[in-house]
């Protein structure tokens, strides 16, 4: 079987090692469209290109411009070739501070809004039709433990939790719409990126090897959930 993977931020951290795992596995063939901001800055996904050639294509995408999104979509197209998406993983995202919700900045939590859900949720409108064109229809939103009410985790991280509980809730009105499709959330864990932090758990191979095999063995009944990593999941 062949897929086709749409990533977001694929240039760093954990979007990039997905890359990598995707295009090394040996048992699928995947063909990865690696989304990012700055692609000629992109050396780790340029030296893998000149592995893996045609199997990894590289966009321009900054998640936090309307008109990036919408302008990606013709990149996107002329790799396509009129063949569908089955993966769309949402995973670019950003954590800029640790406030609390009497100290946060207006301007900073509208950011975080625009690049945490509102991008996912225009992704998601423009590549709807992509989607229906592939097999899996599978839409991956990155979440975090944050996000989960039940785990009861305190005032930390406010715009950053905020953004992602809202992007769950996008998540679950996703599902809820489209039936045909498998739309998940899914906290990496506690990884070491620049993100996590050299503090965090989990090198990002190891965060990203259950990630692959939580998302490619989805099935329509699992829709609307918010998994881990390791295939367990949180409370709402
Ligand atoms: N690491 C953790 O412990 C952890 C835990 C829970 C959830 N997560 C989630 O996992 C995802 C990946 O995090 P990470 O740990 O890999 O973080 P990271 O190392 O900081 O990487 C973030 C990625 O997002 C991209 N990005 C940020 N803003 C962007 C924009 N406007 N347009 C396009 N790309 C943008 C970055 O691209 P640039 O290089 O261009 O900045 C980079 O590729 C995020 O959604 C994060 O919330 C991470």
């Amino acid at each position: 079987m062949s897929y086709v993977w749409l990533i977001t931020g694929a240039n760093r951290g954990i979007g990039f090692e997905l890359t990598r795992q995707l295009l090394a596995s040996s048992t699928v063939s995947n063909t990865v469209i690696a989304a990012c901001r700055t692609p000629d800055k992109a050396t780790d996904l340029h030296a893998l290109k000149s592995k893996v050639g045609d199997r990894l294509h590289i966009v321009p995408l900054d998640v936090s411009s309307e008109i990036s999104i919408r302008a990606s979509v013709g990149a996107v197209d002329a790799v396509l070739a009129g063949r569908g998406i089955d993966y769309i993983y949402n995973n670019a995202g950003i954590n800029p501070s640790d406030d609390s919700p009497f100290d946060l900045s207006y301007t900073e939590f509208l950011e975080v809004l625009q690049t945490n859900v509102a991008a996912p949720a225009l992704i998601a409108q423009l590549y709807h039709t992509h989607l229906e064109r592939g097999f899996r229809k599978v839409i991956v939103n990155m979440t975090s433990g944050l996000a989960s009410i039940g785990l009861d985790c305190g005032p930390k991280c406010t715009s950053y939790s905020v953004s992602k509980t809202a992007l769950n809730m996008l998540t679950y009105k996703q599902a809820k719409a489209r039936p045909d499709f498998t739309a998940i959330v899914l906290d990496p864990g506690w990884v070491k990126t620049a993100m996590g932090g050299a503090g965090a758990i989990l090198e990002p191979e190891e965060s990203v090897s259950g990630i692959v095999k939580v998302v490619t063995a989805l099935t329509p009944a699992d829709s609307g959930k918010f998994f881990r990593y390791n295939g367990t999941q949180h409370p709402w």
